[in-house]
């Protein structure tokens, strides 16, 4: 048995890694165990309890306000301790979090090989978005083996100079998340969701939380929505706001008591997701919504000034809005009053995934170790796109 230790932190990795994990505890052909750092508390218990998924470590570091070093610290040193224990074959990371930079760290520090999930996206802008552009190509450069989303994540890694045999393309394992919470016949359990008017209002809904938003960037987000809000009265703003102190107290006090505006703690994932099915279109700094929505045929303004994820930009589905109040406001404008342009960007395309990454994850840790004599097709978006 290949004996595979899983190490992630946070929200959005949990969500990503919760599809491989479960079809790698029913692979006999695997000794499967998962350590949280438990960079998240909250948002991460809430993706465990959805996908079922009970950690065998965790090291319960969040602390409030925590900086990248006390992330960083807190990580290596319980991590080495699981390491030394458990002494695994391989360690797969997930992205770009501190929790994956210190999960590859404690790997490499203790000479075990380590799989990266969700590698090769760039920016090449090493502060934007910081840290994850450092956490993923450190990552990258510790990684034995990248499973690449894309083959736009591939050349990136190639370009690296990245060996062509460590590299898998495997489409993005959110997909095969969303598959299993999208059901069309799914009844919302928050209050004001299920309140809501799906047919008769445009819902809009919005996260945005990043490092490099705080302050006056996420000032003017909130100014933006105040002002669509003001103009659209068909409109309802639906804004999941996350645990953050720092991004609670800014958008609680611009956009508490605007009417229109509906600010929500941070939904389980199946309500988020069936949420972005029934809505009109997201606006959004997250990475994991940029490769969501446009599979579900939802237009995305991207609140921030660039993308490590340019697939769906190409296709249209997805626009920069960056943080400008009054580009935000223009652009969602138009998305609201000019039909044509919204049809033109509401296409279902499918450039992160076909909902089967983490089976072409499980095959190549297959050829890998030698235990299958077959690599993988590569992932390929559908022709037709
Ligand atoms: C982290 C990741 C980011 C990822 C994001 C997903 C780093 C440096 N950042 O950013 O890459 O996109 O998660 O959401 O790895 N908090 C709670 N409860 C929770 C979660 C957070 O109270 O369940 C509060 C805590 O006060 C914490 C703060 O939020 O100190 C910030 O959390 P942190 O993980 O450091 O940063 P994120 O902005 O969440
Ligand atoms: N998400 C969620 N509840 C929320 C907001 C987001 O379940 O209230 C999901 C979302 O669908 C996506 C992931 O969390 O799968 C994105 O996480 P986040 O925005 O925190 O991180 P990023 O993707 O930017 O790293």
């Amino acid at each position: 048995m290949i004996k595979i230790l899983s190490i992630f932190g946070t929200r959005p990795e949990a969500i990503k890694m919760a599809p491989l994990i479960k079809a790698l505890k029913a692979d006999s052909r695997f000794d499967t165990y998962v350590c949280v750092t438990a960079q998240h508390r909250e948002m991460l218990d809430q993706v465990l309890k959805i996908f079922d998924i009970r950690p065998d470590f965790d090291l319960d570091i969040m602390k409030d306000r925590q900086t990248l070093t006390d992330i960083t610290v807190n990580a290596l040193i319980g991590l080495e301790r699981i390491i030394k224990k458990l002494h695994p074959d391989i360690i797969l990371v997930h992205g770009d979090t501190t929790t994956t930079f210190a999960g590859s760290l404690a790997a490499f520090y203790n000479k075990v090989r380590v799989g990266h999930v969700e590698a090769g996206l760039r920016t090449y802008d090493k502060y934007s978005p910081y840290p994850e552009e450092m956490n993923r190509k450190l990552t990258g450069a510790m990684a034995d083996i990248h499973f690449s989303p894309t083959d736009t994540s591939r050349a990136n890694l190639l370009r690296e100079g990245v060996p062509e045999g460590n590299i898998y393309v495997t489409g993005n394992t959110v997909i095969d998340a969303l598959k299993t919470t999208i059901n069309k016949d799914f009844k919302f359990y928050t209050e004001e969701l299920k309140k809501l008017d799906y047919d008769g209002k445009k819902v809009l809904m919005v996260t945005a939380h990043r490092r490099e938003n705080l302050g006056k960037p996420l000032e003017n987000i909130c100014r933006a929505l105040k002002k669509i809000a003001e103009n659209h009265k068909n409109v309802e703003i639906i804004y999941a706001v996350h645990k953050n102190p720092a991004v609670r107290a800014t958008v609680f006090g611009m956009l508490g008591n605007v009417p229109g505006v509906k600010l929500l703690d941070p939904l389980d994932v199946d309500e988020m997701h069936n949420l972005m099915d029934k809505c009109f279109m997201v606006l959004t700094d997250s990475g994991g919504l940029q490769e969501e929505a446009p599979s579900l045929g939802k237009p995305v303004l991207v609140l921030r000034s660039e993308t490590e994820r340019p697939e769906a930009i190409k296709f249209g589905t997805v626009k920069l809005a960056g943080a400008d109040e009054k580009r935000i406001f223009e652009m969602a404008n138009t998305l609201l009053t000019d039909e044509k342009e919204y049809l033109r960007m509401a296409n279902a395309v499918n450039p992160y995934g076909d909902g089967r990454a983490s089976e072409r994850i499980i095959d190549s840790l297959l050829y890998y170790f030698g235990v299958s004599g077959t690599r993988p097709e590569d992932f390929r978006p559908p022709t037709n796109q």
